[in-house]
């Protein structure tokens, strides 16, 4: 590999008959560029040669013989000798390096032996994939490419959000006007309306919430009827996302969705009870985290449980399958609450601090169009699967 500093100590080394290795060591690296690629500071040779520095640089440079093929300046200013590099010769080195290892450039061991899982693009069932997860699916795919050239072994995940309280509204939807909709035609859009409508029948009728959390808990407790209708809507839902994920070459080592942690999280909640820490409050269970961080819900009132226990039963499982040195999460920046608190919380897990130190939220920001605000949120969803049509 070219070397330009040991060109440059060996022209000095000629030009001065001392010794190159020494030489190598006394030159520098200007932190102003306009100074120079390398300087070469004369005073070091003072004492010996019995010379003023200036003096020697004039000296050396008058001798130094160097290609300029490689050093097209040579500058005295005080007793320092400057040298600019030929800029070309940088050119041709990438490009030699590259056609040698062609799809390798750039590539480095660094990682090897470390673990790394990723956690992107994670779409809700019967939602919208919106341009949130669009970035997410890019940046957290960027990230694995990236981690993988530098010899990580890299786990990507799709964390997918298929399991809580709205697929209990969703199955009461179905099973009260499920004819009416053309599902299988247009899966998101016709779960989405049935959604909408459930929810406003909720709100004007108690009794109809009631069956809406029944059915969840059913879910929960693996009512045949449930599952089944459930696993069916998760089935059109991925077959949507798979056309934006072939568009995009996006892969997934893991599919384990939130549903995937149900019968995961009662450890997380004994484990919690156990520091002393989790307590009632309005009826529902938290865990403080202090004035600067709202407290984080682990049980709602009703007894089920919550996206954040969801997640901290996956840093314990993610700990002990990938055992990981890493751990990342990309999602847009309105989850830095989210993750705060439960990377908190993870640290009462009693987990080895090395996982609690690889946990690592990746936020980016959002997008806005010129016609609507924000479309990460509520309704106002950019609809990337149109793409696909
Ligand atoms: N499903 C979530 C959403 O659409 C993103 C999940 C991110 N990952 C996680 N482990 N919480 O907002």
């Amino acid at each position: 590999m070219l070397d330009l500093k040991s060109i440059i100590a060996k022209a000095i080394s000629k030009a001065t008959n001392m010794n190159e290795k020494e030489l190598e060591e006394f030159i520098e690296i200007p932190k102003d560029t306009s100074m120079g690629d390398y300087a070469f500071p004369c005073f070091r040779l003072a004492k010996e040669l019995k010379k003023a520095p200036p003096a020697i640089a004039n000296d050396i440079k008058e001798k130094l013989e160097i290609e300029e093929k490689y050093i097209k300046k040579v500058e005295i200013v005080g007793g320092y000798l400057n040298f600019y590099i030929n800029n070309n010769i940088l050119v041709e080195e990438v490009l030699k390096e590259f056609e040698v290892k062609k799809e390798n450039y750039g590539t480095s061991k660094i990682g090897e032996g470390k673990n790394i899982v990723i956690d992107y693009s994670s779409p809700n069932i019967a939602k919208p994939f919106h341009i949130g997860h669009l970035r997410s699916t890019v940046i957290g795919g960027a990230l694995y490419n990236i981690y993988k050239y530098l010899g990580y072994n890299v786990t990507g995940i799709n964390h997918l959000g298929d399991y809580g309280t709205q697929f209990g509204k969703l199955i009461e939807g179905y099973k009260r006007w499920g004819e009416e909709y053309n599902i299988e035609e247009n899966p998101i859009d016709e779960l989405t309306k049935i959604y909408i409508r459930i929810n406003e029948l909720c709100k004007q009728d108690e009794k109809v919430l009631e069956e809406c959390r029944n059915n969840f808990k059913k879910l929960e407790d693996g009512d045949s009827y449930c599952t089944e209708i459930w696993t069916r809507f998760r089935n059109l839902s991925l077959k949507e996302f798979q056309k934006v994920y072939d568009l995009l070459g996006s892969k997934f080592d893991s599919w384990n969705g939130e549903a995937f942690y149900s019968d995961k999280m009662t450890e997380v909640v004994e484990k919690l009870e156990e520091t002393g820490k989790l307590v009632e409050s309005e009826g529902a269970r938290i865990i403080n985290l202090g004035e600067d961080i709202a407290p984080c819900i682990i049980g709602k009132t009703n007894g089920s449980t919550t996206y954040a226990t969801r997640d901290l039963a996956a840093i314990l499982y993610r700990a002990r399958n990938y055992n990981f040195d890493k751990a990342l999460y990309v999602t847009s920046y309105e989850q830095v609450l989210h993750f705060k608190q439960v990377f908190e919380v993870a640290k009462l897990l009693d987990l080895n601090e090395k996982y609690i130190n690889g946990l690592e939220h990746v936020p980016f920001g959002m997008v806005r169009l010129k016609e609507r605000k924000n479309v990460n949120k509520g309704r106002k969803h950019y609809k990337i699967r149109r793409l696909t049509k």
